[in-house]
């Protein structure tokens, strides 16, 4: 039998839904500028761990992501990445034995607290994998599932959310005589733009991204990478990449993890200039990693 996750929120917030909090300011003490300092907080880490069993890959996280802008994490593989950017849509519930233990405040409540309806907390925190993963479905399918699953019905309902889903994700001109065509006949490059369309159809306030683009050429990289500076400001984009230009070159914010600890988060143009920490300087200089 699969054992299921057991969350343990430190503190406990008021019962019901998630609604919509007071904005928290910026008070890590990260070097940011002032425009940064006073930004609503999107999502807040309060001594944050993840452990699977007894190993704590993600150890003590205090971080604030700011609403509505692209930060990045980087760091050696294994670091703990991919463990905490999947903690933010609860996405570490399906593996066994792995819980998590201090906050992570999202409109004032703890996405681990008990109450929390993981479902409506998906749809308002979408994710996009490494690997795209269409469904075995038409792309209008693949599109339309997340709406769907909320009770759209009207056809013409759906239709309009999958144009305008497919359109936010360029995508739209290359397929859209072909919208009832198996999603799996697309490129790569085009399935991870459908799987980004996928995830903007239900309309979420925060943007995952596990390595978007390494399974990606040259090409389609760019594509995504200037979506994502076309998204920035409409929704926050957390992204997670080992590309270090790639992390220069889309987020505002960088956090950078070595061995499940955050070492440094700041703005990505002072990080990747001037960082204050030696094994920052030593990362991203290619000193190892
Ligand atoms: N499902 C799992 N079960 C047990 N341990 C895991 C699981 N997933 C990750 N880990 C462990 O947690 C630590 C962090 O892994 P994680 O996948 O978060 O690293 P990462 O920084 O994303 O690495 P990469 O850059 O290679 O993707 C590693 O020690 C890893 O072995
Ligand atoms: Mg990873």
């Amino acid at each position: 039998m699969v054992e299921t996750t057991v969350a343990q929120p430190v503190t406990e917030k008021p019962k019901g839904t998630l609604t919509l909090g007071k904005p928290v300011s910026f008070t890590s003490k990260s070097s940011v500028s002032a425009d940064l300092r006073d930004r609503e907080i999107h999502i807040e880490s309060r001594n944050f761990s993840i452990f699977y069993g007894d190993n704590e890959a993600v150890k003590g996280m205090s971080v604030n992501i700011p609403k509505g802008l692209v930060t990045a994490i980087i760091g050696p593989s294994g670091c703990g990445k991919s463990t905490f950017l999947r903690a933010v849509n609860r996405m570490n519930d399906l593996i066994p034995h792995c819980y998590a233990r201090g906050e992570l405040v999202f409109d004032s409540q703890n996405i681990y607290a008990s109450n929390i309806d993981v479902v409506q907390l998906r749809q308002r925190i979408g994710m996009v994998f490494q690997k795209p993963n269409p469904f075995p479905k038409s792309i209008f399918d693949n599109v339309a599932y997340g709406p769907r699953l909320q009770g759209v019905r009207d056809k013409q309902r759906l239709r309009k959310i999958v144009e305008g889903s497919l359109k936010k994700a360029a995508l739209w001109d290359e397929v859209k005589d072909r919208l009832t065509q198996n999603a799996l006949g697309l490129s790569g490059g085009q399935q991870q733009r459908m799987c980004l369309a996928r995830a903007l159809a239900v309309d979420p306030e925060i943007l995952l991204m596990d390595e978007p683009t390494s399974a990606l050429d040259p090409r389609a990289t760019a594509r995504i990478e200037e979506l994502i500076g076309e998204l920035r400001g409409r929704y926050t984009i957390i992204i997670v990449t080992h590309n270090m230009q790639q992390a220069a070159r889309v987020s505002d914010l960088t956090a950078f993890m070595y061995e499940g600890v955050l070492i440094e988060f700041g703005e990505t143009k002072k990080l990747f200039t001037n960082p204050r920490e030696k094994r920052t300087e030593d990362y991203i200089t290619g000193r190892f990693g």
